[in-house]
């Protein structure tokens, strides 16, 4: 008998349909498009959650018909869909339900035939802009102008949303002169995984944890995002972000939040997002001292393959940062005194995504000072291998006296649950949402915000220093000085493991 049959009831997944919709999607043969938003719109068919009268529709600057963007579609689902091939029905019904339309975001091709595709229709119409955010301005005006931009339709915003504060909020203006917060869906896909989301359920789902989230019985929490990556085609973009805007002021920030917020009174959109706006406002100024940057050097003995963060970057001089770490603090009832690491680079040892709560010794030992030092450690690893693991303090077997022992209670989520789990990916569910009109795990424009208000002073003071980040081994933890940063409060990161 396996452990998920023993105590865990076998999942079965219910799958409700939405509402029928029309789903614009802007840069519809862009890279977002063919990885990650056809392919999810596909699983999402096949789960049976998209209604037979759902229209998907691709829109670019590409000359294509229905007939060239189906097959590119096809060919998306093929490369990113599954390991398994499609049955060929279902595809091709899939397909049945995608056309497109060429458009030019900043001209007149191609308004008046979107106009008449999406006249009347009585459907949930939205309008996901996966293009530059240089455009999103453009295509909320050629909505309206188009008559499209009704008080039901909404739209989709992908990051990077702004790059500082002030475009942020000028971004923030122009779309709240043609749509209402209600309709704008600022899209932060660490939101839409699953174990993000399990971070509300294990933190508001249970008596055992809460009582003790707090600053009395918590001695610091890290949060790690490591990707084994490095910054691969997306040089010139990265380059002009760099990890702190590209990963710390966005999805750190939003699990941050998910393990530091207040419980919301009710799991609804404003709830939920206003909780989460009043941690960012407490967060302290970081000090020059509590932040850390690196660039990834080449690989070892395979320099050709992986080359170094500046020659994939193109810049021998380049001052931007594929590796960041930082200590900050929130400064209110709960958390006072207790410090929050959070670290984040390209080209790290293993692919781990993991926030860690390391609880405080007990306040006094009965066993003796030969028994050590133990601590509590509640680990929820986001990916990969999915799960919860607490280390608990035990009596080491055997005679010879008192000696304690760490040992791991651990639930790997794939384990618990077994086969029936379904696996989706966080851009369907995301979209899903989308037209369901839930808000609840997208980011509200004063979120957004705050979020910058808080970055821009950091990144405003290593630039006025002029500092340079530090060099890393491709295939490391990071700099040597994040581990310093960590050893001068007694303090160690985790290891980055797989
Ligand atoms: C994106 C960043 O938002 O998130 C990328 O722009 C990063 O640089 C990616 O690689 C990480 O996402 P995930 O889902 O692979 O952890």
């Amino acid at each position: 008998m396996t452990k998920h049959q023993e105590g865990i009831p076998h999942m079965v997944s219910r799958v409700i349909q939405v509402d029928p919709f029309d789903l614009v999607i802007f840069g519809g043969t862009g890279d977002l498009a063919r990885r990650k938003i056809l392919p999810g719109l596909f699983r999402r068919f096949c789960a049976g959650q998209m209604p037979a009268s759902a229209r998907i529709i691709g829109a670019a600057r590409t000359d294509l018909d229905d007939a060239g963007y189906r097959k590119m579609v096809a060919e998306a689902i093929a490369e990113f869909g599954s390991e398994h091939t499609p049955p060929e029905a279902k595809l091709k019904a899939f397909l049945g339900q995608v056309s497109y339309v060429a458009i030019d975001a900043r001209g007149d091709t191609g308004w008046a035939a979107l106009q008449e595709i999406m006249k009347g229709t009585g459907k949930v119409e939205a309008y996901y802009f996966s293009v530059s955010p240089a455009l999103f301005g453009d295509l909320a005006e050629r909505l309206q102008r188009w008559g499209m931009a009704d008080q039901d339709a909404r739209i989709v915003v992908e990051k990077p949303f702004g790059r500082d504060l002030e475009t942020a909020r000028t971004l923030n203006a122009t779309l709240a002169k043609y749509f209402s917060e209600s309709q704008v869906y600022r899209i932060d896909h660490y939101l839409g995984k699953e174990t993000v989301q399990n971070l509300m359920a294990v933190r508001f789902g249970n008596m055992l944890f809460e009582p003790l989230w707090n600053a009395q019985y918590v001695d610091h929490i890290q949060i790690t995002v490591a990707e084994t990556v490095g910054v691969g085609g997306r040089g010139e973009y990265y380059d002009k972000s760099g990890a702190m805007r590209d990963m710390v002021q966005n999805h750190l920030m939003q699990l941050l939040c998910l393990i530091a917020m207040e419980p919301p009174a009710r799991f609804d959109p404003d709830a939920v997002r206003d909780e989460k706006l009043k941690v960012i406002r407490a967060l302290d100024p970081v000090l020059p001292h509590h932040v850390v940057r690196g660039q990834y050097e080449a690989e070892k003995g395979n320099a050709g393959a992986h080359p170094s963060y500046r020659e994939a970057v193109g810049d021998p001089r380049s001052k931007t940062e594929s590796f960041i770490a930082l200590k900050t603090q929130i400064s209110n009832w709960r958390w006072s005194g207790t410090p929050f690491y959070l670290r984040t680079g390209k080209r790290m040892s293993a692919r781990s995504s993991e926030i860690t709560v390391v609880f405080k010794e007990t306040p006094h030992s009965i066993f003796g000072a030969e028994a050590g030092q133990h601590r509590n450690v509640l680990s929820i690893r986001l990916q990969p291998n999915e799960g919860i693991t607490l280390g608990v303090t035990i009596k080491e077997p055997g005679p010879g006296g008192m000696r304690l022992i760490d040992v791991p209670l651990d639930m790997t989520f794939s384990e618990a649950l077994g086969e029936g789990a379904e696996h989706v990916d966080a851009y369907e569910r995301l979209i899903m949402d989308v037209i369901r009109g839930n808000q609840t795990l997208f980011m509200r424009g004063d979120e957004v915000e705050a979020a910058w208000a808080w970055t821009d002073p950091i990144i405003h003071g290593w630039e006025a220093r002029g500092d340079v980040p530090k060099p890393y081994e491709s295939g490391s933890d990071g700099t040597t000085d994040s581990q310093e940063m960590m050893r001068r409060d007694g303090r160690n990161w985790r290891e980055v493991s797989p």
